[in-house]
C-alpha cells in the first residue's frame, strides 16, 4: 500500500530520545540541510507515529521515526509545516511497541540520510536486548536490520543476554552477596526460606579456573553457568585483596585525587542514562570502606554501585524510582520514591556509606521520566528552588539515619545556563555549582573531607559544535566532582 503523504505542523512532533539519542544528532547535516534548502532542495517526507500511553503524557503523541535531522533543519529555519507519511495509520501503544519503532528507526538510518555511526548501531542493539528478554530478536535478525554481521552483534549485546538468562539461583546467591536476608530473599523470590537457605549453602560455586585454563573467556563462563558478568566475575575475584582485584579487571589505581575514565566498564550496571563508569565506584570503596561494609545508593539507576560492591565484596542496598525489577532482572534495586518531606527511611541498618548519584539537575530530564512507569516524578523535573530544598532535606535526613563513621560520597556536576550563552553574559542566578551542594553539606551537619575531581569526556560534542562554542565565547563543562562528606 503507498503511503499517503501528509502536511504536519513542526512543533506538534515529539523527540524521543529512547529511539533516537540526543547525542547522535549531528549538527552538521542540519546546517547542511539548512544550506541545500535555501537554494530550493526538495526533502523526501519523514516518518512519523501517533502513539498513546507515552510516559508522563496522557493524550496522543506524535513521534519522528525518521528524519530527526529535516525535522531539526525545518525548526531551526522557523518553517511551520513539513512533509511526513505515518509508519502505522493507527495510534500504537509506546510501550508494546517502543523495540519495533527503534528498530525501524534504525533501518531506516543505515539505508540513507545521515548513517548510523557503529556506536549508534550498538546502541540500538543493546537497547534492543535489553528489553526483548525473550530474546524474540535474535542475533541474526539484528544483524540483518542493522546491517552488520553477526559475529559482531554478538559481541555488542553478549553480556545483557548472559544476565537475561541467569537463572533463579544465582539471583539468589547475588542477593545474599549483598547482604539480604534469606527471609527477604524468599519474600521476593517466592520460595520457602528453607529452600533459599539451600540454595546458598549448596551453592556449588562453579569452576571458573578450569574454563579459564581452556581458554574460554568471561562472557563464555557466565553463560555457561547462567549467571550474570558481574556475579561471575566476582566468584573469580572472590577472597583477594581489593588490589588484586584492580588488577584483575584491568584497573590502574589512581594514587591522586583526579580520577579521569574516558569509557564506562561495560561488563557492569546496565546502559542507564547518566550511567558511572564502576571504577568510579571502586575508587571510592577502595579508599573509603574495607570488606563486608555496607554501602546505600539511594538512586541506583542501572545498577554499577551494586555489581561493584558484588566485585569488592562489599554488602549492599540499592533503590530507584524506576523499578528495574520488571523482568527480575535486578531485584537488588529496591523500589523508593524518595521524598525527604515523608522521613521515610527504607534502609534496613546504618551504613557505612552513602554512594549518591542523584539527576545532574535537568540533564536527562525526559530520559529520566521514560524509565519510571509510576506517577513519581524524578528530581529532574523540579525548579530549581524544589531541586535544592530536596537535597537539604536528604542530606538532613542522611545525617539522622547515620552513624557517626559513616562517610558520604556524593557525586554531581555543575549545571550552568551555557548552551547558547556567552560565558560573560551567563546568569549566575540560574547555575547550581558544586559549591551550591557544598553549602548545603553544611549547613544540614556534614562536613566535606575531599574533592574529587571525575571529568567527563569532552568527545561528546562533534568538531563544528564546538567551532560554534568558541566563536560564541561560550565556555563549556565537563567536570563533575566527587564530595567525600563525613559527620561534623
Ligand atoms: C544519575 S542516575 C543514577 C545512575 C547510576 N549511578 C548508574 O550509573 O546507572 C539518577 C537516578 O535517580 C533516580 N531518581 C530521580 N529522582 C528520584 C527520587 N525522587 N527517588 C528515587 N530515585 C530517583 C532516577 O530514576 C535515576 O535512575
Amino acid at each position: 500500500m503507498k503511503q499517503q503523504i501528509m502536511k504536519v505542523n513542526v512543533s506538534d512532533l515529539t523527540w524521543d530520545p529512547f529511539i533516537y539519542p540526543r547525542g547522535a544528532r549531528s549538527q552538521k547535516t542540519i546546517t547542511a540541510y539548512g544550506e541545500a534548502f535555501a537554494v530550493g532542495a526538495i526533502f523526501p517526507p519523514i516518518m512519523i507515529q501517533r502513539v498513546f500511553n507515552y510516559p508522563g503524557i496522557e493524550t496522543l503523541v506524535t513521534i519522528v521515526v525518521d528524519g530527526i535531522h529535516r525535522w531539526s533543519t525545518f525548526q531551526e529555519n522557523g518553517i511551520k509545516e513539513i512533509c511526513a507519511v505515518e509508519f502505522k495509520d493507527t495510534p500504537l501503544d509506546y510501550e508494546e511497541n517502543k523495540t519495533m519503532l527503534l528498530l525501524e528507526s534504525a533501518q531506516c538510518n543505515t539505508s540513507h540520510g545521515d548513517r548510523l555511526s557503529s556506536n549508534d548501531k550498538k546502541r540500538v542493539a543493546r537497547d534492543i536486548a535489553s528489553t526483548d528478554p525473550e530474546c524474540n530478536y535474535t542475533e541474526d535478525a539484528l544483524a540483518q536490520k542493522l546491517g552488520v554481521t553477526r559475529q559482531t552483534i554478538n559481541t555488542w549485546i553478549s553480556d545483557i543476554r548472559a544476565r537475561q538468562k541467569t537463572n533463579r539461583n544465582s539471583i539468589i546467591i547475588r542477593l545474599s552477596r549483598l547482604g539480604w536476608t534469606q527471609e527477604k530473599i524468599a519474600q521476593i523470590t517466592e520460595m520457602t526460606q528453607g529452600r533459599v537457605a539451600q540454595i546458598i549453602n549448596n551453592a556449588n560455586l562453579c569452576e571458573i579456573n578450569n574454563l579459564l585454563t581452556q581458554g574460554r573467556n568471561m562472557e563464555y563462563i557466565a553463560a555457561h553457568y547462567q549467571m550474570d558478568l558481574a556475579l561471575t566475575w566476582a566468584i573469580r575475584l572472590q577472597g583477594k585483596t581489593d588490589q588484586e582485584k584492580f588488577k584483575e579487571l584491568g584497573w590502574g589505581l589512581r594514587t591522586w585525587d583526579q580520577w579521569n575514565f574516558n569509557e564506562c566498564d561495560e561488563r557492569f550496571g546496565d546502559d542507564w542514562p547518566g550511567r558511572i563508569p564502576a571504577q568510579l565506584i571502586a575508587h571510592t570503596l577502595y579508599y573509603f570502606t574495607k570488606p563486608n561494609d555496607l554501602v546505600l545508593d539511594p538512586m541506583a539507576g542501572g545498577g554499577v554501585v551494586p555489581d561493584t560492591c558484588l566485585l569488592f565484596e562489599r554488602k549492599c542496598q540499592a533503590f530507584d524510582l524506576a523499578a528495574q525489577d520488571k523482568q527480575g532482572k535486578r531485584p537488588e534495586i529496591e523500589y523508593h520514591h524518595w521524598d525527604p518531606k515523608t522521613e521515610t527511611w527504607p534502609v534496613t541498618k546504618k551504613p557505612d556509606l552513602i554512594f549518591f548519584d542523584p539527576p545532574y539537575y535537568t540533564k536527562k530530564k525526559k530520559e529520566y521520566e521514560q524509565k519510571t512507569n509510576k506517577d513519581t516524578s524524578s528530581i529532574s523535573s523540579y525548579t530549581k528552588k524544589d531541586y535544592k530544598q530536596f537535597f537539604k532535606n536528604f542530606f538532613t535526613l542522611a545525617h539522622k539515619n547515620a552513624k557517626p563513621s559513616t562517610t558520604l560520597a556524593f557525586l554531581n556536576a555543575d549545571w550552568r545556563d551555557f548552551e547558547s550563552t556567552p560565558a560573560a553574559e551567563e546568569k549566575s542566578d540560574k547555575a547550581i555549582t558544586i559549591f551550591d551542594y557544598h553549602s548545603l553539606l553544611s549547613e544540614t551537619g556534614w562536613k566535606t573531607i575531599f574533592r574529587i575531581e571525575c571529568p567527563l569526556s569532552s568527545e561528546r560534542l562533534t568538531g563544528n559544535q564546538v567551532q560554534k562554542m568558541q566563536d560564541k565565547r561560550i565556555l563549556g563543562t565537563i567536570g563533575r566532582t566527587l564530595l567525600i562528606a563525613k559527620i561534623k
